[in-house]
């Protein structure tokens, strides 16, 4: 199977989504000029381009394609083709109005913009194979072709009718007989009991709350579906060009795909990764999007798209202070991308997104942003020696879609918890200590990670459970957030509330109730060695079994309640957490547990807001915060080479705001 390392060949790519349907031939001779002089090696071409090459149903315009692509492989520049399915053109919506998706109300989606399209409708996947397997026919030999990209950001939902069929043949795949699906849905709840399988229809507007087997269903089958169009245009771009890799970029923490499964699809894994400028905690957010991708592709992976300066898309959009586009960047490249690629090339005149910004943008090439882009494009020829090479981690944070989709649903205890919240809570306070982290499934083995960290786990199946248990007794150190264990697979609560095998494993007898808090509502816990902090989103009045408690709630209804245990289970070590700690609390917690663990972070005695990642002998430094900081280095005899600049460091650096360094030990670079 072909992978990165055939789209790479040892450089780290750069570029970004190329868009020449949008200009007059003349601007793409422009367009080469420049992106040589950037440093641009790989464009990704097509992307929305299904009109311009069908402009009619079955007719073909391609010679337009031939002369970008022979002028790019002329060059020097590589391509990444896309596949153009994500935008179907308005003939089709017009010519078969059931190719387009319905929402929860049976409302049509229209055309006129992009992603109108019902995964289940079998003319829409035909016209999509059809206009691929034309693509690779033609396209397949092509000597400038080294990736293939399908579709984009695959995530639409569709209610219809066709949907509803679908659904069915795969809900009878899933559960063979009605029985078992009446079931595992609970349908004995408010008369909800199916007779036939015609009665099935996708979760729809209906009075009250929906049935939650069937939402969790639905969600599995839409991201299944999804899946089942990029997997029949992979397979007919593998059938004609077995050595080309195929990857499809998804959105980054994006709920409506099982990342997991969707990347054991691909050739290669990329991102798309746009976080605010103005958000403080943007830089861990990308960490944080980057480890799941870094996970998910077990190895390198693309960066897809990102942005030269501001989106269009918030509701105030913000260009980027100097430095900041090359520091999440290289942040980026710290984390395991081997390829650094922007939406889009050249900012567009027209349409929906003329306000995000592009490697070239309205100011043209002797804006500062151009410039920047030309120095980054310079820079990253410097990292080559780094392409290919892994991000040791040994913490992990165990994520699962599934989990986070039967948390989605109306009808919970608090409505204020999230996935997303909790995940970026945790894992931000395991990259503020610089423990470099990976992401991993439930299922998946644990055994060489010294901490395992699950923020929260809604559901969990018996398989997770018995993994879980397994990892602790072994020698493990597991630290478990709050309404975690509760469910099965079905969405059904385990019998005690949190399942016995857990409760086992993390020492507790019981938990009487959960008491959510409210938004602006904190509880007071203290600990011998926490100290005194803040919980919010969630307490529980909890009484332990054999776990000892680390701290306690302070006051209120649950005053001596424990808010964190530790217990020992097997040769290992459990710990439970039972509301959101302050992020000061969580950090010491977690970095308490992976100091007990034997875990050392990237780099001792970093000042805040420096970043350090490992890449195999590679010492990534980046510096986030607004001021110098200075840095001490780990000692290595002749010191250190900063490939960025060809200069050596030995006993301690100094990097000036948003500064990075790469540094090598000088056997790699001989
Ligand atoms: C991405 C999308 C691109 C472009 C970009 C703008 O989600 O894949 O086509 O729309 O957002 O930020």
């Amino acid at each position: 199977m072909p992978d990165l390392n055939d789209a790479t060949r040892g450089r780290v790519l750069y570029g970004g989504d190329y868009n020449p349907e949008q200009w007059p031939e003349s601007v793409w001779h422009d367009d080469i000029r420049l992106m040589r002089r950037a440093g641009v090696t790989t464009v990704t071409v097509g992307v929305f381009s299904w009109a311009r090459l069908e402009p009619r149903p079955g007719a073909r315009d391609f010679d337009w394609l031939d002369r970008v692509l022979d002028l790019l492989h002329e060059g020097g520049i590589e391509v990444c083709l896309a596949t153009p399915t994500a935008s179907p053109p308005p003939w089709m919506g017009s010519r078969h109005p059931e190719t387009l998706p319905r929402d929860e109300s049976g409302t049509v989606v229209w055309y006129g913009s992009r992603n109108q399209f019902c995964a289940s409708s079998p003319v829409y996947r035909d016209h999509a194979l059809r206009i691929t397997e034309d693509l690779a026919d033609r396209y397949g030999g092509h000597p400038g072709l080294r990736m293939w990209h399908v579709g984009n950001e695959y995530g639409t939902h569709c209610w219809c009718d066709e949907t509803a069929r679908h659904f069915r043949r795969w809900l009878r795949t899933r559960y063979g007989g009605l029985d078992a699906l009446n079931e595992a849905w609970g349908t004995a709840f408010w008369s909800q009991r199916y007779d036939s399988w015609e009665e099935i229809i996708p979760p729809r507007r209906a009075q009250y709350l929906i049935n939650p087997g069937q939402a969790l269903d639905f969600r599995r089958f839409t991201s299944d579906a999804l899946l089942e169009c990029f997997t029949a245009e992979r397979d007919a771009l593998a059938a004609r060009t077995p050595h080309i890799p195929v990857t499809t970029n998804f959105h980054p923490l994006f709920i409506g795909q099982d990342g997991w499964a969707w990347a054991a699809e691909e050739d290669v894994v990329s991102v798309d990764l746009y976080p605010d400028p103005k958000d403080p905690h943007a830089a861990a957010y990308g960490a944080l999007v980057q480890d799941l991708t870094r996970s998910q592709a077990g190895g390198p992976w693309v960066l897809m798209e990102q942005a030269a300066g501001p989106v269009n898309w918030r509701g105030v959009n913000h260009p980027k202070p100097h430095g900041l586009m090359r520091l999440w960047s290289l942040q980026a490249v710290a984390r395991g991308a081997d390829a650094v690629c922007f939406f889009q090339w050249r900012q567009s005149r027209q349409g929906g997104e003329k306000f995000h910004s592009g490697m070239v943008p309205h100011a043209g090439e002797h804006s500062r942003t151009f410039a920047r882009v030309g120095e980054l494009g310079a820079e990253l020829r410097e990292l080559a020696p780094v392409v290919g090479t892994d991000v040791p981690a040994r913490a992990a944070i165990l994520h699962d879609w599934h989990s986070w989709w039967a948390t989605v649903q109306d009808g919970r205890p608090s409505s204020l918890v999230s996935c997303e919240r909790l995940l970026r809570a945790w894992h931000q306070a395991l990259w503020e200590r610089n423990l470099t982290t990976d992401f991993a499934h439930p299922h998946a083995d644990l055994t060489d990670y010294a901490l395992v960290a699950v923020p929260q786990l809604y559901l969990l199946t018996d398989e997770a459970l018995d993994n879980l248990a397994a990892y602790v007794r072994g020698g493990g150190t597991l630290v478990c957030g709050f309404f975690t264990g509760v469910a099965d697979e079905d969405d059904r609560v385990r019998p005690g509330g949190v399942d016995r095998r857990l409760r086992g494993l993390l020492g507790i007898r019981t938990v009487h109730e959960w008491w959510p808090l409210d938004e602006g509502e904190a509880l007071t816990a203290e600990g011998a060695w926490l100290g005194a902090f803040h919980g919010t989103l969630w307490s529980e009045d909890l009484e332990p079994s054999t776990a000892e408690p680390v701290a306690r709630i302070k006051g209120g209804e649950l005053d001596g309640r424990p808010a964190v245990i530790r217990n020992a289970y097997g040769t290992g070590t459990a710990w439970y957490v039972s509301t959101l700690p302050e992020p000061t609390a969580l950090r010491a917690l977690l970095g308490r547990a992976a100091e007990e663990a034997g875990l050392a972070p990237a780099l001792p005695g970093l000042p805040e807001g420096v970043e350090a990642v490992w890449r195999g002998p590679y010492l990534f430094l980046l510096n986030h915060g607004r001021t110098p900081a200075v840095v001490p280095l780990p000692s290595a005899p002749s010191g250190r080479t900063d490939l960025l600049t060809g200069r050596a460091h030995h006993t301690s650096v100094r990097l000036d705001r948003f500064a990075v360094m790469v540094l090598a030990p000088p056997e790699s670079l001989a």
